[in-house]
């Protein structure tokens, strides 16, 4: 039996799609073998690629002047690439908000000289520092941001003004409300929250910025290879595209980003509304900081932690525990976690504070 899972990632999928998958997993589209099985230059699983690349472009409303990449090593590859390409010789631009922002700083800072542009840190990340507090540097290469760190559960619910060209991470963020890819020089995010398995990572980079990237690193670092290449420079992570491919039809079947945008937004606001009402749980980030898509709360008596994580798992909920850097617990809300479940949620956590409060 299924149960409701708030895993921050890998993460829940949509039921329907992994029922499709199963129907097709032993032979897929009368080709006589699975679409593992199948060469990823055969012209049949190249319509299925393009298709789900079209449908990612449908559902974003990305402009005609950006590559849509479908990559492998995971957002963490991306942390490492983008200095590596566009910031050869220039001060590189971070907005540090969180572990992810941290790790990205660290990886940038091997290859270039960043500036930490403002920090949360010493709040614990609680908040996203205000816009201007932020020290830019002049001609910066690029400004990288999280747009939703994972971990700490807050997010930039708007793009940040920057006169350098704008790159943000949105691994835990991307197609759960539209957002305006213009304003992006580059995104990227890994799949496995919103967009499939663990193993494909997406980028979207406009073709100016692409023009300014290095030519000089080897073949499977450089973004201009893989976007002459249609992201085939070498075998792509066929079944995760396949499945990721099956997910953008799914969103789209259900009425695209403006739709799954107004159900995310009231799956957080029900859980936050809960916690905040409550004295026995509580949910430490800015409001105007926190995210839609991971919502980390703590117990008045950290001693009933492991006593909650029991109890919720034995109810069906699973993976609310906390990251282990920071405990506690966190239900992360992608796109395949339905209102149903955040009732569960609350339901759960009511019956919970009732016998322990
Ligand atoms: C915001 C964010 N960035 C980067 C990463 C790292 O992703 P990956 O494990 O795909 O390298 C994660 C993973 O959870 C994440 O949430």
């Amino acid at each position: 039996m299924r149960n409701w899972n708030f895993s921050a990632g890998p993460a829940a999928i949509p039921e329907e799609v992994l029922k499709e998958t199963q129907s097709e997993l032993l032979e897929w589209n009368q080709s006589g073998m699975s679409v593992m099985e199948v060469s990823h230059r055969s012209p049949e699983y190249i319509e299925v690629a393009s298709a789900a690349r079209q449908d990612l472009i449908d559902l974003l409303d990305i402009p005609d002047n950006y590559q849509v990449l479908f990559l492998q090593g995971g957002a963490t590859l991306q942390f490492s690439m983008i200095p590596m390409n566009f910031a050869a010789d220039k001060t590189a631009d971070y907005l540090l908000t969180g572990s992810w922002s941290k790790k990205a700083i660290a990886e940038a800072s091997k290859i270039t000289t960043v500036n930490t542009v403002a920090s949360s840190e010493t709040s614990n990340f609680q908040n996203v520092p205000d816009a201007a507090e932020w020290n830019h540097t002049n001609d910066a290469a690029y400004f990288h941001y999280v747009a939703n760190e994972t971990i700490q559960g807050n997010a930039l619910h708007q793009p940040p003004e920057t006169e350098s060209p704008l790159i943000a991470d949105m691994s835990s963020v991307i197609l759960s409300e539209p957002i305006d890819v213009s304003k992006f020089s580059m995104i990227y995010a890994g799949a496995q929250k919103n967009i499939g398995p663990a193993g494909l990572t997406i980028c979207i980079i406009k073709d100016e910025f692409l023009a300014t990237a290095s030519n000089e690193l080897p073949g499977m670092l450089q973004y201009s290879k893989h976007a002459e290449s249609d992201s085939m420079f070498n075998t792509p992570p066929t079944f995760a595209w396949y499945l990721a491919g099956k997910v953008f039809s799914w969103l789209k079947t259900n009425g695209g980003l403006e739709a799954i945008a107004k159900i995310n937004h009231t799956k957080a606001k029900t859980l936050y509304q809960f916690i905040d009402t409550s004295d026995f749980y509580s949910n430490p980030v800015a409001i105007a900081n926190r995210s839609i898509m991971n919502v980390p709360f703590i117990l008045k008596d950290s001693n009933l932690d492991a006593q909650f994580l029991h109890d919720s798992k034995n109810a069906g909920l699973l993976n609310l525990k906390g990251h282990r850097s920071i405990g506690g617990m966190r239900a992360s809300i992608y796109n395949a976690t339905p209102q149903d479940a955040i009732d569960a949620l609350i339901e759960f956590m009511r019956e919970f504070e009732k016998k322990h409060g």
